[in-house]
């Protein structure tokens, strides 16, 4: 069986899905090669010959997708490379499937199978592979790391011969997985972090982490059976945009992380709460690659309005490419050791197995999740 890795395309990340610091429990699989598109590492400053130390083999793009039975991508391909891929294949990784529905609909048409590991189930035998939880715990550390450089203060409390100088305040909406790491770098830094969240449950993490948890009673909210928020009313919006804006006058820092999965960002922030906020301070959307919490975010830019820095920067963990490379490598071979069958050298796709029902959403050309049909 040949396992094949292929290089990011995109400008803006950097991150490459095998990391030579995980890679040998894939290399060490009786039966198994593995190849990789050359320069897969360069972002992450690893060259090719760091990798064929440890066995891989380095090929052309073209080679890596008509030569591999399993097919480690970074994001989703274009028509032409599935054209190109080798009958039968298994692609696997952060493929988008919302964002990127004609790709399923090229696989299911040559008759490959799909694995998203944004869909892996949120149970705890399957937290090893969660690339969404890996990914973002990195993000919401550089959404503070960014935040903080373009602000004019330092974080921490100073207390010098030339004056006390006050600790910035920092708060982060949303505390999902992002929003629980960037609390805990903000406050590691010296912050003075408030918090809020609609699912309840998050308070007493907020606290634990030094936090104080903004109480906003917006009535009936929830979350769904994966640990996901339920989608707020427009009611519900109005109230907590109104509550939450005294927050943000006061705030240095503004960190927005609110997600719905598979759905568009909120609108959290809007005119009238930035009109409001000092000159200076920084909101940083987290959320801008999926609609946006905040007015006028703009992907990749930094946006004035009435002073206020409205930051919107894509795939924050690239900016720590390494680690998250690390992260990344070693969730996807969680899955392949995972569902490797020793005997047949192949994979076990056995559908009444909850990670392998939920990540497989093309099976030999058929789309197996209804949401994609
Ligand atoms: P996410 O990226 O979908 O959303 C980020 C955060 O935004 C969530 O905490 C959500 O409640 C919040 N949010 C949504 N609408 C909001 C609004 N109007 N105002 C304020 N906040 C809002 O979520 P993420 O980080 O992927 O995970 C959410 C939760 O799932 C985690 O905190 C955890 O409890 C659970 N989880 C469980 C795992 C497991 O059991 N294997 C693995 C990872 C996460």
């Amino acid at each position: 069986m040949i396992i094949g890795a292929l290089k990011s395309t995109s400008p803006t990340d950097k991150r490459s899905v095998l990391h030579p610091e995980t890679i040998s429990r894939l290399v060490n699989l009786e039966g198994v090669k593995v190849i990789f598109e050359s320069g897969i590492g360069q972002g992450i400053n690893v060259s090719d010959s760091e990798f064929q130390k440890n066995n891989l083999t380095p090929v052309s793009r073209h080679n890596c997708l008509s030569e591999a039975d399993i097919l480690i991508v970074p994001s989703a391909l274009s028509s032409e490379e599935v054209q190109a891929l080798k009958k039968n294949s298994i692609v696997l990784g952060m493929i988008d499937p919302f964002g990127n529905k004609e790709h399923l609909k090229m696989l299911e048409t040559s008759g490959q199978t799909a694995v998203s590991m944004e869909f892996i189930p949120r149970i705890t035998r399957a937290q090893k592979m969660d690339v969404l939880s890996s990914q973002a715990n990195l993000a919401g550390y550089s959404a503070v790391i960014e935040a903080s450089s373009l602000l004019s203060s330092a974080l921490p409390m100073m207390m010098t011969a030339a004056g006390t100088l006050k600790p910035a305040k920092v708060f982060v909406i949303g505390v999902g997985v992002a929003g629980l790491q960037a609390i805990a770098t903000a406050k590691r830094l010296g912050a003075r972090v408030e918090a809020f969240d609609t699912r309840d449950v998050v308070e007493e993490q907020v606290k634990s982490l030094g936090a104080k948890f903004v109480k906003i009673d917006l009535g009936e909210t929830g979350e769904t059976d994966q640990g996901y928020a339920k989608e707020l009313t427009e009611e519900q919006i109005a109230k907590q945009k109104e509550l939450q804006s005294k927050v943000c006058e006061r705030s240095d820092i503004v960190i927005t992380t609110a997600q719905l999965f598979g759905r568009p960002a909120p609108k959290l922030i809007d005119q009238s709460t930035i009109s409001k906020m000092k000159p200076g301070s920084v909101i940083l959307d987290m959320a801008v690659e999926s609609g946006g919490n905040v007015e006028g975010s703009i992907v990749d830019q930094v946006v004035e309005n009435n002073g206020v820095k409205i930051v919107g920067i894509s795939n924050l963990a690239s900016r720590v490419a390494g680690h998250a490379s690390v992260a990344l490598s070693n969730n996807i071979i969680n899955w392949i050791t995972e569902f490797f069958d020793k005997e047949s050298v192949s994979i076990n796709l056995d559908f009444e197995d909850e990670i392998i029902k939920s990540s497989v959403l093309v099976h030999q050309g058929k789309i197996m999740d209804e949401r994609f049909k």
